[in-house]
């Protein structure tokens, strides 16, 4: 079963880690955040929201069309200034026209039918000249092989049916190029980002986020007998000690408003 977004339950799924000094590095490749007004589309418990606002952006609102992850994102946030959370659908926001620089969709368009809607008012929401960045996985991303640091990938290896639903939901660089030329945005530039997702203590530490399914909603399509069977699986191909550095093969596109 798909994951709920809207359940409390999964409430800290998306919040429970920080951004990684690889993914800020990443991003000030593409653009400069200091001074800049961002808006963070489907920002879940706000992981990213917060990196933008260490990044130095002047302000940054996250969006979320679940109230279970703006409550946790708001949470994540308190005490910071210029830094806030609402309910909003992302291809409605509810932010005014102009009112951003950079608009920041990271996992999001997966789990979007159709996400013209969204590339759409991502671009009513730009300033001109203000920049969108999608991260996401391609299908190519998504079939890389399992590894050590790579340990998503062993997930399809077990449970080769989940390939099948993972590479319907993503889209390929193509698709995505199309979907942004189509809705007006310029000089739109793609790059592939090896982000380190989290550094476990170890193994217990790891299994534990599993079992949990921690910020993988792929995990959601898994019973708890499979999900077991799939720690073991994972298990038998670690090392037993030692920290676990997991990461995950991303595509960034980036488009001019
Ligand atoms: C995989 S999570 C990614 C969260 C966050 N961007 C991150 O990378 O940690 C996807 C998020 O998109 C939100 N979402 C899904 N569909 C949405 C929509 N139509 N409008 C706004 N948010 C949506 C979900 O509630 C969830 O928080």
């Amino acid at each position: 079963m798909a994951i709920d977004f809207h359940s409390r339950a999964n409430r800290s799924t998306y919040a429970s880690r920080q951004a990684d000094t690889g993914w800020k590095a990443a991003i000030r490749r593409i653009v400069e955040p200091a001074g800049k007004r961002v808006a963070d589309i489907g920002c879940g418990g706000g992981i990213y929201s917060l990196a933008w606002h260490a990044l130095g952006a002047s302000t940054v609102t996250g969006i979320d069309f679940s109230q279970a992850m703006v409550d946790a994102a708001h949470e994540q946030a308190t005490g910071l200034a210029d830094i806030s959370f609402r309910q909003g659908d992302a291809a409605a926001t509810g932010l005014p026209p102009a009112s951003a620089d950079i608009v920041f969709q990271r996992a999001l368009i997966h789990h979007l039918r159709d996400y013209g809607p969204c590339f759409a008012e991502a671009r009513r929401v730009l300033a001109p000249g203000g920049i969108l960045i999608v991260q996401d996985r391609t299908p190519d991303d998504v079939r890389l092989p399992g590894s050590a640091e790579h340990l998503r990938g062993y997930f399809f290896e077990c449970f080769p049916r989940l390939l099948a639903v993972e590479t319907a939901r993503r889209s390929t660089d193509t698709a995505v190029r199309t979907a942004l030329d189509a809705t007006g945005f310029a000089k739109v530039e793609m790059s592939m980002l090896w982000e380190v997702r989290k550094v476990h203590d170890g193994w217990q530490e790891r299994r534990q986020d599993l079992i949990n399914r921690t910020g993988r909603s792929i995990l959601h399509d898994l019973s708890d007998t499979e999900l077991a069977e799939l720690i073991l699986y994972i298990e038998k191909r670690l090392s037993p000690d030692g920290p676990i550095v997991e990461m995950d093969r991303w595509t960034v596109w980036s488009a001019v408003a």
